[in-house]
């Protein structure tokens, strides 16, 4: 049997962080990862360029049963420090929009800071190792793979969510929980694409491809302003991955398609102009067309709407409604709402409060940020807290 002082289940963001910082302090460390490559997600993020953190990092853009829960660790690791950790590295880098940063270049340049980082470190990384089962082993644990049995002091899990499951997505982590008597909140996918009910494809399928700024707003009143995209299969873009994190099956969603106002002042300016003719100096034709085909609007000069019928297209303007028939799921999910219950561990360390010497860092708890380089900051700063003390 092999022994370490640390070893870390997975080589993702979270995993390969914890493991620089733990190697850094002396420690020798052994990550173990089931996958062919290291940091899959990484390389497939944000197109390809990995949005790596966002300027405007702060407690409220994060989802937790308990929302103070993540503020300890984004402010002992914060997005100045892996910036800073990315200008160390000569990683070219820009601000796209909404304080999101990503590479100019590729992903990889994240993967090779985190791998160089971890070299330095004297850290050891194994693919192509599937972590099968791990038991308690005097005051640390025994890890068993494939091939190998491992023994180590320290127990870092940083095994991901469920999101993706062909890139190596794996409940482990999960299993782990349980397994040394951990509470684990229900699991679902988040910032994901909504599909339609079968009537709403209908009359929608038809505006595949078209985009349009919008506000959106869940029915527990949270709003996003961002691009909303029709597709083939439902509705995603910005907006729609955002909201779904707050959505719960049932319940509606509503997009504001032109703010609320924005009508008066037309009927005196144009008044024999049809209101679908006004409409089109705003919204995509395509859109506009397939709301009067489903009598979410009429059209008619505008001179003949009643106040109260001006009203009422105002109201669908401002708050077009729409019930989701569900999510696109894991498949196509950027994360996993729920997970490891943040009750059961410590916001300084991520250590399990009851079970001395397992951590468990990154996604696999119950911590989701929202759109546009959160979550990677999440893994960065809850595997560099814990860095410091496996
Ligand atoms: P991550 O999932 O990165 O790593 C877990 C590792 O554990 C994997 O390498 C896996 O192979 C390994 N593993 C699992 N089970 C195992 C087992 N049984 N044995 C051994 N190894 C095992 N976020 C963001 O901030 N900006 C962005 O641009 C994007 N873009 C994006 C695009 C897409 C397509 C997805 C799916 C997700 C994003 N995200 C994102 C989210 C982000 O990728 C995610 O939150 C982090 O990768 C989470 O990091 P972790 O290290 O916790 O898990």
């Amino acid at each position: 049997m092999q022994a370490w002082d640390v070893i870390v289940i997975g080589a993702g963001a979270a995993g390969l962080m914890c493991a620089a910082e733990a190697g850094k302090r002396g420690r020798r460390v052994l990550v173990l990862d089931h996958g062919k490559r290291i940091g899959r997600k990484i390389l497939m993020s944000g197109g390809g360029r990995c949005n790596f953190t966002n300027y405007h990092v702060e407690p409220g853009a994060y989802l937790c049963a308990n929302p103070h829960f993540v503020k300890s660790a984004l402010a002992r690791y914060t997005q100045w420090d892996f910036i800073a950790l990315v200008d160390k590295h000569r990683i070219a880098y820009h601000e796209k929009t909404l304080g999101q940063l990503f590479c100019d270049d590729s992903a990889q340049n994240i993967v090779d800071l985190l791998v160089a980082e971890c070299e330095s470190a004297g850290v050891t990384i194994r693919l192509r190792s599937e972590v099968l089962n791990v038991e308690r082993l005097g005051e640390g644990f025994g890890v068993a793979t494939a091939g190998e049995q491992y023994s180590c002091q320290s127990l870092v899990v940083a095994t991901g969510g469920l999101s993706m499951p062909k890139i190596g997505a794996s409940p482990l982590g999960y299993r782990l929980a349980e397994q040394f008597g951990l509470k684990v909140l229900p699991t679902r996918a988040g910032l994901v694409p909504f599909t339609l009910q079968p009537e709403d494809k209908q009359t929608l399928e038809s505006l595949s491809g078209v985009s349009l700024p919008v506000v959106v707003e869940s029915e527990d009143g949270t709003r996003f302003a961002e691009n909303l995209l029709f597709t083939h299969r439902g509705v995603s873009g910005p907006a729609v991955l955002q909201i779904s994190s707050y959505w719960q099956p049932g319940e509606r969603v509503c997009f504001e398609l032109l703010p609320a106002g924005s009508l008066a002042g037309a009927v005196a300016e144009s008044p024999n102009q049809e209101l679908k003719t006004w409409l089109a100096r705003h919204l995509p034709r395509r859109l506009i067309e397939a709301l009067l085909t489903r009598g979410d609007l009429n059209s008619k000069p505008l001179k003949q709407y009643t106040p109260k019928e001006l009203a009422a297209v105002e109201h669908t303007l401002a708050a077009w409604p729409l019930q989701p028939g569900g999510t696109e799921g894991y498949r196509t999910a950027e994360v996993t709402l729920g997970g490891v219950d943040t009750d059961e561990l410590s916001s300084k360390t991520m250590a399990a409060k009851k079970v001395p010497h397992l951590y468990f860092i990154g996604e696999v708890m119950d911590v989701t940020g929202w759109l546009g380089g959160y979550n990677f900051q999440w893994a960065w700063s809850s595997g560099w807290v814990a860095g410091q003390v496996v």
